[in-house]
């Protein structure tokens, strides 16, 4: 909630400072704050997101990207931003990298899609597949953290820099943070490499493979 609340001051002071304001003195939300919890199911919280407009992303989107998958699942894969195939379906990792993905969880985990949640830190595209600001992140994030408090997963994926870095605020570059479990309150983290990096460099499947065994070998044995 307190994420939901920096998120809309942010955007506000956003506009103020389009319209040529350089300080305020307003104190927003003070009288009359608007109810600021996010719904506590999936679905409502999916027709939420299917409605916000809190980031400049929701004027060139298509569809909201929401997320899909087990409602229950003890693994999360988190990406980065939907592209053009998911920006046009409304769903995560539908393109090419999302075929990669999906022949890593069933080829790799042995495990099927439907067995996984699949999101990403923003729920829009952005422009030409740019990486999505700080500021987009950061609006984007209350729908992320929500989704994991519900789906209560043990293990999330962090699939490249951009989702291991707003997941644990660590800048490391992946290819140091890659296959190291970090576990924080709730649940653990594992970094590796986003799908799309290995369409473009298929040499660093091995180190995916190794890093995919691992996440295998932890949900096996409830080691986590
Ligand atoms: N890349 C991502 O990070 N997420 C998607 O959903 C698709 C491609």
């Amino acid at each position: 909630m307190k994420n939901l609340r920096n998120a809309l001051l942010l955007k506000q002071l956003y506009q103020l400072k389009q319209l040529g304001f350089k300080y305020t003195s307003v104190s927003p939300y003070k009288k009359e704050e608007p109810d600021l919890t996010l719904p506590n199911t999936l679905e409502k919280l999916r027709k939420q997101a299917l409605e916000c407009h809190l980031c400049g992303l929701s004027k060139s989107r298509t569809h909201v990207v929401f997320g899909e998958g087990d409602p229950h699942a003890a693994l999360m894969f988190v990406g980065e931003a939907p592209g053009s195939s998911e920006d046009s379906m409304g769903k995560p990792f539908v393109g090419r990298s999302g075929e990669l993905l999906t022949k890593m969880i069933e080829n790799v985990l042995h495990l099927k899609r439907e067995d996984v949640y699949i999101s990403n830190i923003v729920k829009c595209r952005p422009p030409n597949n740019r990486t999505p600001t700080p500021t987009e992140a950061h609006t984007c994030q209350p729908y992320l953290l929500k989704q994991i408090e519900l789906v209560k997963p043990e293990l999330i994926v962090a699939l490249g820099a951009t989702a291991y870095h707003y997941l644990t605020g660590d800048e490391s570059p992946i290819s140091k943070a890659r296959g190291i479990i970090q576990q924080q309150k709730n649940y653990a983290i594992i970094p590796t490499y986003h799908p799309s990096y290995l369409l473009r460099n298929p040499s660093a499947k091995k180190e995916v493979f190794e890093d995919l065994l691992k996440v295998e070998k932890l949900l096996k044995n409830n080691m986590l």
